[in-house]
C-alpha cells in the first residue's frame, strides 16, 4: 500500500520547530493541510518548542484556499481554528514566505506572530479579483498592521514584493540565503521578543478618519464599474477601523458569504479557471516541446510590430525589428521609446529598468542578416496577402531551417501564408491585440499543417512575454474579431431604428465593457470598417455616411462622437442629423429602444457566432471564447464572457430570442446556430456540453 501523503511535514533544529506545508504544486490550504497545521502546532507545543516556523515546500508559501472546496460544506478544522491555535501559542509562530503567499496563504501568515520573507516573495490578497473578499481575517488583520495602505492592497488585489511589504509593515525581515535555515535562525534569535499579534494591534487604526477613508475608497473603486467585490472589500476594511476585531470578522464573513455565492464571483472564477484550462490543447501530445528561443525578430515596426517588440523586451527577450527603410525603422523605434518614456513619467517604470528594456531592443533594415540570426520570427507587415506571401517566401530562405515563422495577421489565412514556404508545419499565427505591449490576449492560430512543436513554441514564448495564449483555428477573423464583427449589422440597425451612439455605448459600458462599441470604433478609426465593407461589397448607410462626412474617429477629432483636445468624447449633433436623415430617407419610424433590447441585440449575434465557431472547431471549448473576450476585448471578467452570459440566460431563451430578432430585424446572423438548437432542445448548456468540437 502506498504511503499516506503527509500534507504538513514536521521538523526541528533543537528546540525550534518547523512545519512545512506540502501540498504541491501551490500548497493550497485544503482540509488535510489545515488539520496537519493544527496537529503540528499541538505537537510542537507538547515537545517544548521555543519557536515555530511555518514554511511552504516547493516554490511557494501558499496560494490560499482550495477553490474547489468552495460551495461545499467545509470540513473542520476551519482556517480560523488554525489561526486561533497560532494566536494562542505561548511561543512565537513565524511565517517564512518564499514565492507566493496569496489569499488564505497570506492570511495564515498575518495570523502568525511575525513574518519573514525571502527575496522574490509575492504577497497579496487577490480575492477581489475572484469576486469576493478575503474570508479568513485578512481584511481585519492587515489594516491593524499597516493602516490605510491595507485598503489599497485589498481593493486592488495587487500583490507586493517583500521589500514593499516590509516598508508597509507586514513583513518583519527580508532574509537572504536558503529561507528555512535563515528563518529558523531568525526565529531562534527573536524567540524571546514580545510580539503583539495583529488582532491586538491598535496603533495603525486609531487615527481613522471617515472622510479620508471615503475619499480613498472612492478613488480605488472608481474603475470597477458594476463590480461588487471592491465595494465588499471597502465595507470589510472599514469595519477593521471602526469595530472591535471579532465584530469586524463578522462583517468580513457576511461579505464573503454573500459575494462568494453571487453570480459575479462565479463568473470571475469561471474566467480564472478558464485561463488555465485554455492552456491545455486536447490533441497536443503531452511531450510536445517548444523550440529554444533566445532571439526574436519582428518584421515591421509599425503599430503592432513595435508593441510586440516592446512586450519581448519588457520580459527580457532580446528582439530586433526589421523595417524596409531607415526612416520607418527610426520612427518605429522612436515610438517604442516614447511609449516607455510615458511609463517612466507615470512612475510605473524606473529609469534603470527602462534602460534594460531599451538595450534588449535593436533595429535593422538588413532583413537577411537579422532573420538568419533569429530563433523565432513574428511578421507584422501590412495586412495584404501578396505582401505577406512575399515576406514569408523570403523568410523561409533567410531563416535557419527548423525555426518557427509566425504571422500577426488579423484576418488572412495562415494556410495560404504557409504555402509560400517550404516549412508550412512551422508556420503559425500569433495574433496580438492592440496595443500589443498592453493587451494580454494572444490568439495563436493553428494552420492545417502547423506542428505540435510550432504550437508549443508560440505558447511558450507568448507566456514568457506576459501574454495569455489561446489556441484557435484558421478562419477569417479567428475567434474574437469574427464574433465582434457579427454585431455590426445590429449596430447599424439600432442606430437606424431609434438609438444614438451614446445610447448604445451607455448600455454596453453600463454592462461593464471597458468601452462601448462606437467609442471603440472611433479609437480604431472608422475608415478600417469602411474598407472592410468595401472589400466585402456590403453597405451600412449610417456608418458610410459618417465616414463620408470626414468623421474617421479620434484621429480626425470626430467620428461617432466629437472629441476635444484631451480626446474626451461628447455627443455629436452632426452624427444625430446624419442618423435622422438616413432614417427618413429609408422611411424608418424611429422608436425608443429599451436598454435590455440593445444589450441582447449586440450580444446575441456574438454568442450565435461563438456557437458556429465551436461547431467548426475553430475554438476548442466555450470557455476559450470567454477567456478571449475577458482578455482582449474589454469584456468585464465579472460577467464571465459571452458564452457564460448565454448560459445564464438559458439556451432555450437564447434560441427563442435569436429566432425572434432574426425575424424582426432580418439579420441572418441571428438565425440560431445548429449547436444552440441542439443544446436548447436537450436542455443543455455551453458549460456542460461534451468535449471539444474538434479532436
Ligand atoms: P502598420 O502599417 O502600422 O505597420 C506595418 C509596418 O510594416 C510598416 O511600418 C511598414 O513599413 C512595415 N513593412 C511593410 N513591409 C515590410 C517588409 N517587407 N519588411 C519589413 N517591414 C515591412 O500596420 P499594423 O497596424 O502594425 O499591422 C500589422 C499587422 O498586424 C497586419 O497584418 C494587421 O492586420 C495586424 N494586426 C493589426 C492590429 C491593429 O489593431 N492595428 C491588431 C492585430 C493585428
Amino acid at each position: 500500500m502506498a504511503d499516506q501523503q503527509v500534507f504538513v511535514e514536521h521538523g526541528f533544529d533543537g528546540d525550534v520547530h518547523v512545519l512545512r506545508i506540502a501540498n504541491p504544486p501551490v500548497n493550497t490550504l485544503r482540509t488535510e493541510v489545515r488539520a496537519g497545521l493544527l496537529a503540528g502546532l499541538q505537537r510542537a507545543t507538547r515537545e517544548g518548542a521555543r519557536a515555530i516556523v511555518l514554511i511552504g515546500t516547493g516554490r511557494g508559501f501558499s496560494a490560499g484556499a482550495e477553490m474547489t472546496e468552495f460551495g461545499k460544506p467545509r470540513k473542520p478544522p476551519s482556517l480560523n481554528e488554525v489561526f486561533e491555535a497560532i494566536e494562542q501559542s505561548k511561543v512565537p509562530v513565524v511565517a517564512a514566505i518564499q514565492g507566493n503567499a496569496l489569499g488564505g496563504g497570506l492570511e495564515l501568515a498575518l495570523a502568525c506572530h511575525a513574518r519573514v520573507a525571502g527575496k522574490g516573495a509575492v504577497l497579496g490578497l487577490p480575492e477581489v479579483k475572484r469576486g469576493f473578499v478575503p474570508g479568513a481575517g485578512g481584511t481585519q488583520r492587515l489594516p491593524r498592521l499597516i493602516g490605510m495602505e491595507a485598503l489599497r492592497l485589498i481593493v486592488s488585489g495587487d500583490p507586493v514584493g517583500p521589500e514593499e511589504a516590509q516598508r508597509l509593515g507586514f513583513v518583519d525581515a527580508v532574509l537572504s540565503g536558503e529561507l528555512e535555515h535563515a528563518a529558523m535562525a531568525w526565529a531562534r534569535a527573536h524567540s524571546g521578543d514580545r510580539f503583539v499579534l495583529a488582532r491586538n494591534r491598535t496603533d495603525r487604526i486609531k487615527d481613522y478618519n471617515a472622510a479620508a477613508f471615503d475619499e480613498a475608497a472612492k478613488k480605488l473603486t472608481a474603475r470597477s464599474r458594476g463590480q461588487e467585490s471592491p465595494k465588499g472589500c471597502v465595507a470589510a476594511v472599514r469595519a477593521a477601523f471602526t469595530l472591535p476585531f471579532e465584530e469586524g470578522l463578522n462583517v468580513e464573513r457576511e461579505q464573503f458569504t454573500t459575494l462568494v455565492q453571487g453570480e459575479q464571483s462565479q463568473a470571475l472564477r469561471h474566467i480564472f479557471f478558464g485561463e488555465r484550462e485554455a492552456q491545455r490543447v486536447p490533441d497536443l501530445p503531452a511531450d510536445a516541446e517548444s523550440l529554444p528561443v533566445h532571439k526574436l525578430v519582428v518584421i515591421g515596426g509599425g503599430t503592432m510590430g513595435g508593441g510586440i517588440a516592446m512586450s519581448a523586451a519588457n520580459f527580457g527577450l532580446p528582439v530586433t525589428i526589421v523595417e524596409t527603410t531607415e526612416e520607418a525603422l527610426q520612427k518605429g523605434l522612436a515610438r517604442c521609446e516614447a511609449n516607455w518614456q510615458r511609463t517612466v513619467k507615470s512612475g510605473r517604470l524606473s529609469e534603470a529598468d527602462y534602460a534594460k528594456r531599451r538595450a534588449l531592443l535593436s533595429g535593422t533594415t538588413d532583413f537577411e542578416k537579422a532573420v538568419g540570426e533569429a530563433d523565432l520570427v513574428i511578421e507584422a507587415v501590412f495586412e495584404n496577402m501578396a505582401v505577406k506571401k512575399e515576406v514569408f517566401a523570403r523568410l523561409d530562405k533567410a531563416a535557419r531551417p527548423g525555426i518557427v515563422l509566425a504571422s500577426n495577421t488579423s484576418t488572412l489565412s495562415i494556410d495560404e501564408i504557409a504555402s509560400a514556404t517550404k516549412r508550412p508545419e512551422l508556420v503559425i499565427g500569433m495574433h496580438f491585440f492592440s496595443p500589443a505591449n498592453v493587451m494580454r490576449l494572444l490568439e495563436n492560430v493553428r494552420g492545417a499543417k502547423t506542428s505540435a512543436a510550432a504550437i508549443a513554441t508560440a505558447t511558450e514564448v507568448g507566456k514568457r512575454i506576459g501574454k495569455l495564449p489561446v489556441l484557435v483555428g484558421n478562419c477569417d477573423g479567428f475567434v474574437g474579431n469574427r464574433m465582434t464583427g457579427k454585431r455590426g449589422p445590429q449596430l447599424e440597425k439600432l442606430l437606424l431604428e431609434g438609438c444614438l451612439p451614446q445610447d448604445i455605448d451607455r448600455v454596453m459600458e453600463g454592462y461593464g465593457m471597458a468601452m462601448g462599441p462606437l467609442a471603440t470604433g472611433d479609437l480604431a478609426g472608422l475608415d478600417i470598417g469602411a474598407a472592410v465593407r468595401k472589400a466585402r461589397g456590403t453597405v451600412a448607410p449610417i456608418a458610410d455616411a459618417v465616414v463620408a462626412a470626414g468623421r474617421l474617429g479620434q484621429k480626425t477629432s470626430k467620428g461617432w462622437y466629437d472629441y476635444d483636445a484631451e480626446r474626451r468624447r461628447s455627443p455629436s449633433k452632426e452624427v444625430e442629423a446624419i442618423i435622422l436623415d438616413v432614417a427618413e430617407k429609408m422611411q424608418v419610424r424611429r422608436r425608443k429602444i429599451e436598454d435590455q433590447e440593445i444589450l441582447e441585440r449586440l450580444l446575441l449575434p456574438m454568442v450565435n457566432e461563438g456557437a458556429r465557431i465551436l461547431e467548426e472547431g475553430v475554438a476548442y471549448r466555450p470557455i476559450d471564447i470567454d477567456v478571449i473576450f475577458a482578455n482582449g476585448f474589454g469584456w468585464p471578467a465579472f460577467r464571465g464572457g459571452p458564452m457564460f452570459w448565454a448560459d445564464r440566460m438559458g439556451l432555450r431563451t437564447v434560441r427563442d430570442k435569436l429566432a425572434h430578432y432574426a425575424a424582426t430585424t432580418g439579420d441572418a446572423n441571428m438565425q440560431p446556430a445548429a449547436l444552440i438548437e441542439t443544446l436548447a432542445a436537450s436542455g443543455g448548456s455551453f458549460a456542460t456540453m461534451k468535449g471539444a468540437a474538434k479532436g
